[in-house]
């Protein structure tokens, strides 16, 4: 009797409303914000922000009009912003155990699945993290083969450039020379320039770093399991993540065949030593899979971060023909031609090393960082952020933050260096992030980056093709990186 009465009554138009109420009342009561959350965009019910763009241009308006800590909300999730430096070292550095945690990014917890060491949490974060800066340290700058290496694969790059008749792109020489550097402590060995397969993967890690911030990515982070059948950049993204773990597991079995524990040859060897030792702690997540994610980590965060690096510094330098001019004269002064240069005369270079960190700082390759989670309720510029919640923070806005900076927009060495012309350090650099969380490759990235800098300026002068204007515009994704150009090299 009942169903027959509703059935009369209410027809499908009803039942659809009546549907979409009770999502929408669903939507406001679960996603209610608690007091004194961060404010932010009007969010339309059910998709919340998911329209308004997740690069560091469209985050740095909304600072503006929000505030250093603000709040955007795509589908359920809400992410809360931090910008401007003194905001992000109260959460960083004074506020150290409140965002060290990362949160689950649906694009790369389908690949990582919490292993390795950059998206892994709690214990099994901690170990791999310390075996990591353990053995990167013990295999590079406690045996001083680091700085070896690098200057070996500065005469390899430099001949490349040298051999090049016409302008060309320089990424195609950069990638392989800052990839062999880690590739020879992870796996003891470099591979050529012209190593196809090595070629490719660096290809499919390129690649990825393009596609990870494409629009499909970004919507696959909100709508996961609808994508997982949508073809699209995504899917492209996790085969090209198969294929370099792929050439990593290969790495691996090699390793294995002639592996001798009470002599290890690098980073994989003592981390097969690592799992036999840990076999009793399966907690600390020492097994093959891990070892795959750990080396995939290292092998992508350490390629593409300086090599995206190195090309914003020849950039900037054919841009600013003066300044490349004063750092050769301090490379003629401290190095001269006659030896290559090394770490040590790092010390008595102050204006190379005010020009790498400017151009880190004017590169801002990373950002908005690397996501984080709050580990627990915490207060922050007098909002409430409840555990759990996703944060990004605004590395961006630290790097050109107007109150900290002299001529945040302009390429300026000056930033660092002070009236006597000597290096000076200055706390609002953080292309590194800062905390618990940091970067634990900036040691060897900063080698790397004096290293190769000064060997490709004590040997050669860098302009643009003629007739061709460079633009100094960054290409928004993942990473900011300078978009493809080519340069021209006179031996000095
Ligand atoms: C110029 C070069 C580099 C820059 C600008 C850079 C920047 C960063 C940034 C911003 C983060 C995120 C930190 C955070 O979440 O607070 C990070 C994390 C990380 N970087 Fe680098 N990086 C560089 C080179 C390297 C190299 C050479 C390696 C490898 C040896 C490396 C390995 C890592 C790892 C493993 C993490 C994750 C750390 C964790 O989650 O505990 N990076 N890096």
């Amino acid at each position: 009797m009942i169903s027959h009465y509703l059935l009369e009554y209410l027809d499908l138009n009803s039942c659809l409303i009546g549907i979409c109420i009770f999502l929408l009342l669903t939507d406001i009561f679960k996603n209610k914000n608690p007091p004194d959350f961060p404010p932010g965009p009007w969010r339309p019910p059910l998709v919340g922000n998911v329209f308004t763009g997740v690069d560091y241009k469209t985050t740095e308006k909304l600072a503006e009009k929000y505030g250093d800590v603000y709040s955007v909300r795509w589908g359920s999730e809400k992410t809360v912003f931090i910008s401007g430096y003194k905001m992000v070292k109260e959460a960083l550095i004074t506020k150290l155990d409140s965002f060290s945690e990362r949160p689950v990014i649906p694009l790369f917890d389908k690949v990582y699945k919490g292993r390795g060491v950059s998206l892994s949490n709690g214990y099994v974060w901690k170990m791999q993290r310390k075996f990591a800066i353990t053995h990167l340290r013990y295999f590079g700058e406690a045996k001083k083969n680091l700085e070896m290496s690098i200057q070996q694969e500065s005469v390899f790059l430099c001949d490349a450039f040298k051999e090049e008749g016409g302008p060309f792109n320089p990424q195609s020489y950069l990638n392989p020379a800052v990839s062999n550097i880690i590739c020879a402590l992870l796996f003891g060995h470099r591979f050529d320039y012209h190593d196809e397969r090595f070629l490719k993967t660096l290809y499919f890690n390129i690649e990825a770093v393009i596609l990870a911030g494409s629009t499909h990515a970004n919507l696959y982070n909100v709508f996961p399991r609808l994508l997982d059948y949508v073809p699209g950049p995504h899917q492209r993204l996790f085969n090209n993540y198969l294929k370099i773990a792929e050439f990593l597991r290969d790495e691996i079995r090699k390793h294995k065949e002639d592996w001798d524990p009470s002599a290890p040859r690098d980073y994989i060897d003592a981390y097969l030593a690592e799992m036999e030792k840990k076999k009793n702690d399966p907690e600390a997540g020492f097994n093959i899979d891990s070892l795959v994610f750990s080396t995939l980590d290292l092998f992508e965060a350490g390629t593409e971060t300086t090599a995206t690096t190195m090309r914003w510094a020849l950039l900037y330098m054919m841009k600013f023909p003066q300044i490349q001019k004063k750092v050769q004269a301090e490379i003629d002064r401290v190095i001269g031609q006659s030896r290559q240069p090394t770490l040590d005369d790092r010390a008595n270079m102050p204006y190379t090393e005010a020009v790498i960190h400017e151009t880190q700082r004017m590169g801002n390759i990373i950002p908005l960082g690397f996501p984080k989670r709050a580990c627990k309720d915490t207060t922050l510029g007098g909002y409430f952020i409840p555990k759990g919640t996703a944060v990004t923070i605004s590395l961006s806005s630290v790097l050109n933050d107007k109150s900290e900076w002299e001529t945040p927009d302009t390429f300026n060495p000056g930033h660092f260096l002070d009236d006597q012309g000597q290096f000076r350090k200055r706390d609002a650099f953080m292309p590194f992030s800062a905390g618990r969380r940091s970067c634990l490759g900036e040691p060897l990235a900063r080698m790397e980056l004096f290293l190769f800098f000064t060997s490709l300026l004590q040997q050669f002068t860098f302009s643009p093709e003629p007739g061709v204007e460079l633009s100094l515009e960054g290409q928004l994704g993942f990473t900011n990186a300078p978009g493809p150009y080519r340069l021209c090299v006179s031996p000095r």
